[in-house]
């Protein structure tokens, strides 16, 4: 059956009025007059949209999940549970995981283990594994689901009014579905270069996790979280790998500690090429991918061909389907995000957003997921607390992982403050015994005493002065970083 035509658009005029003036979260619950089917609907089962989903169920509300992935342009797809459980956090983590073990088991030989080397690894039983347990989690959230009476849709939704969503399912049928409250958390997906032939040659992070065979020597594209994540464990598990950077690595991160991570991957075995970038891919008949860049720095074309190219160049928001300009949901026109306010709620009362589709919030799973559980506690469990997003911990998960909370250097002298970078390196005990190896450990903390008006960005404060942000490398173990953190801030 063809989808039936839009109804004309509604005039949002005083829904607008509410919204800027931050009333959305006092208009009463189903102000639809309760004749819809649900008291919520949420459109992306990811980390926000399903934490958010559950939560509402909890408090005994009829409530539906919608979601859909979109196969890659490489026909990658996956189920139920978003970018984290997917192509993200989760099988990064463990193909992280994997590479941390191969050094262990190069270093364990100083300890007395019999190991014969070289050590080999094995792609497709790494992969098969990693993808065996993401396909649990699918399995699992499925099973959450049903227990908590959240009903699920396998429908990609669009909005057709503003208390209305519908979508076709794979059989063709035609779903609509009707709620009082509507949530969007449809996440992003990875962006392509337009300069270069790229959707043709190239994967992505969507594509990655999912390869059964080895993908072999390949050029990663970006430097950011995703690139030197990638870069790092394909490394490590013995591949070619090259990053492809045209400016900074990790932007907005300190850059002090952005170098020693890129120096210690250049140790490690990954190469760099700096300040380059893709003109050209073509595809060899031995079916290697040959690609040409600038060099920028030495205003020289290079050439070099690969096995695999992958394209790490940013996330982009994925609201296009979604018919957002027909029931007046305002997005950023650069960014395509969509606008929210501290309540979480969207230019239009009762719709509101969570997670990596929301403009200026860190595009990090904890975030989406406490965002969309403080969200149904708010709707429906009578509670006035909102997500604080200052001062979010993060770890990059390189070889050397890199951990930090609060303002980089950078930042904080962009805001005027004087900062006082304190730096401390340990070295661990076995690096006294066996020569370095994997266990750098540098704390870099960035004080300022005359900060008490910054206390709002600080990390942590004690009256006399403000402990800006921290930031430590560590080679072992990232929950670590997080507990040194931790001891710092309180
Ligand atoms: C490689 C990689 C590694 C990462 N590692 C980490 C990490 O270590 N730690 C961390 O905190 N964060 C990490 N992230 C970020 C993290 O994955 C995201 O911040 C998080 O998943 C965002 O959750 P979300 O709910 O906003 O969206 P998502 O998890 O992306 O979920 C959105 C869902 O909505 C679906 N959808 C989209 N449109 C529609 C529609 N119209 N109808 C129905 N369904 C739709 C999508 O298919 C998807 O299933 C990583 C991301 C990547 C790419
Ligand atoms: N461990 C974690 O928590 C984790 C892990 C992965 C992802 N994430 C989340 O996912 C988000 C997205 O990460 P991301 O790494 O995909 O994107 P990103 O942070 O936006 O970085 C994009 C990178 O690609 C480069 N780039 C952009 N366009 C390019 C082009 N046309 N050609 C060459 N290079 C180009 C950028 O360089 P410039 O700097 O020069 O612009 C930058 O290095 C992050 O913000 C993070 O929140 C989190």
């Amino acid at each position: 059956m063809s989808p039936k035509p839009f109804p004309p658009p509604v005039d949002h005029r005083l829904e607008r009025l509410l919204w800027r003036r931050g009333r959305l979260s006092a208009l009463p619950r189903g102000e639809a007059g309760g004749k819809n089917e649900y008291d919520l609907l949420v459109i992306g089962g990811g980390s926000g949209g399903l934490a958010c989903a559950k939560e509402a169920a909890q408090f005994g509300r009829k409530v539906a999940v919608l979601d859909y992935v979109e196969p890659s342009p490489q026909g990658t797809a996956w189920g139920l549970g978003g970018t984290c459980v997917n192509v993200g956090c989760i099988p990064k983590k463990l193909m992280h995981q994997a590479a941390l073990l191969g050094s262990a088991l190069k270093d364990a030989q100083h300890y007395g283990w019999n190991i014969s080397q070289p050590v080999h690894h094995t792609w497709s039983v790494m992969a098969q594994g990693v993808q065996n347990y993401v396909k649990s989690l699918n399995w699992g959230h499925r099973v959450q689901l049903q227990e908590k009476k959240v009903k699920y849709f396998n429908i990609k939704g669009s909005f057709s009014d503003p208390h209305t969503v519908r979508g076709v399912t794979k059989a063709g049928k035609e779903i609509v579905v009707t709620a009082d409250n509507i949530v969007i958390a449809t996440g992003g997906r990875p962006k392509y270069p337009t300069q270069v032939s790229a959707l043709e040659y190239g994967i992505t992070s969507d594509d990655i996790f999912w390869l059964k065979k080895s993908p072999g020597k390949t050029l990663v594209v970006g430097a950011s979280y995703v690139s030197l994540e990638c870069a790092g464990f394909l490394t490590g598990i013995g591949l070619d790998t090259t990053v492809m950077m045209r400016s900074v690595p990790l932007r907005g991160f300190d850059q002090q500690m952005a170098s020693l991570v890129t120096e210690h991957m250049e140790s490690y075995g990954t190469k760099f090429l700096k300040r380059c970038f893709p003109t050209k891919v073509e595809k060899l008949e031995s079916n290697r991918l040959q690609v040409t860049w600038k060099n920028a720095g030495l205003d020289t074309e290079e050439t070099d061909s690969f096995n695999t190219v992958m394209w790490a160049v940013g996330r982009a928001p994925d609201t296009k389907t979604l018919n957002l300009e027909a029931v007046g949901v305002k997005t950023n026109s650069e960014t395509g995000k969509i606008i929210v306010d501290a309540h979480e709620a969207t230019s239009v009362p009762h719709i509101y957003a969570v997670g990596d589709i929301t403009e200026g919030r860190p595009e990090l799973t904890p975030t989406a997921i406490a965002a969309g559980k403080l969200l149904a506690q708010r709707l429906f469990g009578q509670s006035s607390e909102l997500m604080d997003y200052d001062n979010v911990p993060t770890t990059v998960f390189t070889p050397l992982e890199y951990g930090c909370v609060g303002l980089s250097e950078e930042a904080a002298v962009q805001l005027g403050v004087r900062v006082a970078p304190v730096e401390r390196i340990f070295t661990a005990v076995s690096d006294k015994i066996f020569g370095p190896q994997n266990t750098v450990f540098t704390v870099r903390e960035l004080v300022s005493r005359s900060a008490q008006n910054f206390s709002s960005v600080a990390a942590g404060h004690n009256g006399n002065c403000c402990l800006l942000g921290l930031k430590s490398l560590i080679g072992c173990d990232s929950f670590r970083v997080a507990a040194v953190s931790a001891s710092y801030i309180v």
